[in-house]
Order: structure tokens, then C-alpha cells, then sequence
């Protein structure tokens, strides 16, 4: 990264960025490839914007990995994105504790096949005192599911009224507890869609669409979308002359 990079982006970096890495299909497609080779070039990267986010100060990177409705894609391309993961995890642990990263996953962790759970909580365990930056791992993940699950959690509790039930109970109740809300979310490969990612957190993120692919995703696109969610006016329901005002204090 060159200096000039890190000067320019220091201001008002997103603190918690999430991506929605699309288009590896369509990558390999464009090249005649089968689609495992696709999501095996999206991992590249994976490396490389997690290095890159670490570089730029960010502290907080989520990537949507597999959704829940993924387990339903043909058996082949679920083996093989199971593979891929727990070979990045095995491959990676190391270097990701050397640069201070904290690995973090969320979703329905306990329909990951077995192997590929305890190699995931194994490295979560060994990267727990890191604290340059939490990169999570979307996996078996749904935003409707995580807020069925919030809300079984929040019912099974004894002696919860209600009128008790509020914004931050719901909050709390997420896989997300523990991660401050999303600034920036990312969507590669053009879709305009949500594709039932962080349905809750999303309330007040600024979305960012690019026509470019995963596979060819690197530091200076994340770099673009950092400069263009600088120039926007954060206003939460406020008065454009409300949120100067707030500045000015
Ligand atoms: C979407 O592209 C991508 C996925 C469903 C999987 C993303 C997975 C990786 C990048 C590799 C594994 C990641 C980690 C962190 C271990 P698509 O297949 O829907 O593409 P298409 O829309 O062009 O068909």
C-alpha cells in the first residue's frame, strides 16, 4: 500500500465493513471454468481484502461466506465450499493471528459439517487475544433466521414482559451482539439485493453496489468504496443542517 492511500483514507474510516461476495459463478463462467474454480479465485481475494482492511484501519470486516439457502446448491459446490473454507482456515490461522486478526463467525454454526466446526472453533479460539482487526465469517447464515433465532432466545427466557421487549433486546439477542453496527456494506458483482443479509443491522448502513466481480476484487475497489462512503451524509432520520449542527458540537 502506498503511503499517500493510508493518508488520504485516514479520516472517518468505516469502522465495520460487510461484504456480500458475489459473482465467482459468473467469473468462471466468463472463462469457460466450472464454478468451484470461480469461488476458489474468490478466495484469493478473501486474502487479499483482509490484508488490505487490516492496512487501512479498518476494525471490523464481515464476510457472507454461506447463506443458509446456499446448502440448497448441488451437492459438489457445497462439498467443495466446505473444503475451501476449512483449507483457508487451516492454511491461514497462522498468518491471520500474525497480523492481529480476530476470527469471529455468525449464523447457524452447528449445521456446519463436523470437520469444518472444530477447525472453525479452533481457530477461533487461538485468535481470541487479537485485536487489530475481527474479521466474521457469515456461515450458514440467514437475516430472517437470525432474527427467528433472537426471538426464540428472547422468549425462552422466564419472566420477560413484553413491554420489557425493546430495540436492544432484540439487539443483544443477534449473532451480532458482540460487533457495533455496520458503516459500509459492499455488494460485488452489480445485484441489487440484500439477498437476506443482516436484515436488522442494515437499518442505518450505506450500501455500496459494484459491477465487479469477487474474483477481481482488490485493495484499490475497496479503497473506492471507502472514498465514496466518504462523501456521503451520515443522517439517521435527521436534517441535513441537524447533522452539521450535531458536528459543530
Ligand atoms: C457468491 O457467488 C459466492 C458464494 C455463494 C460463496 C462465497 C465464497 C467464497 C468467496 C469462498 C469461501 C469464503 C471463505 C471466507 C472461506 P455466486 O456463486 O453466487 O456467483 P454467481 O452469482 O456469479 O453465480
Amino acid at each position: 500500500m502506498s503511503g499517500n492511500t493510508k493518508t488520504n483514507l485516514k479520516k472517518n474510516v468505516p469502522s465495520h465493513i460487510i461484504i456480500i461476495m458475489d459473482g465467482n459463478g459468473r467469473w468462471a463462467k466468463k472463462r469457460n471454468l466450472d464454478r468451484i474454480s470461480g469461488h476458489r479465485e474468490g478466495m484469493k481475494s478473501v486474502r487479499s481484502i483482509v490484508k488490505a482492511a487490516k492496512d487501512l484501519g479498518i476494525k471490523y470486516i464481515t464476510l457472507y461466506a454461506f447463506s443458509v439457502q446456499n446448502w440448497k446448491r448441488p451437492q459438489s459446490e457445497v462439498n467443495a465450499l466446505m473444503e475451501l473454507l476449512k483449507h483457508y482456515l487451516i492454511k491461514e490461522g497462522d498468518k491471520l493471528i500474525e497480523n492481529g486478526v480476530k476470527l469471529n463467525a455468525i449464523g447457524r454454526l452447528w449445521e456446519l459439517p463436523k470437520d469444518v466446526y472444530e477447525v472453525l472453533e479452533d481457530s477461533i479460539n487461538k485468535s481470541k487475544s487479537c485485536t487489530e482487526l475481527t474479521l466474521t465469517l457469515a456461515l450458514s447464515y440467514g437475516g430472517r433466521e437470525e432474527i427467528v433465532d433472537a426471538v426464540r432466545n428472547i422468549i425462552s427466557k422466564k419472566n420477560i414482559m413484553p413491554k420489557q421487549v425493546n430495540q436492544s433486546t432484540i439487539a443483544q439477542n443477534l449473532y451480532t451482539s458482540d460487533l457495533p453496527e455496520p458503516d459500509l456494506m459492499i455488494r460485488t458483482s452489480g445485484e441489487m439485493r440484500l439477498s437476506n443479509f443482516m436484515l436488522w443491522q442494515l437499518a442505518y448502513t450505506e450500501i455500496y453496489v459494484t459491477k465487479t466481480l469477487w474474483p477481481n476484487f482488490r485493495k484499490r475497489h475497496l479503497v473506492r468504496a471507502i472514498e465514496n462512503y466518504q462523501k456521503r451524509e451520515r443522517r439517521y432520520g435527521l436534517t441535513g443542517e441537524q447533522v452539521k449542527k450535531k458536528e459543530a458540537i
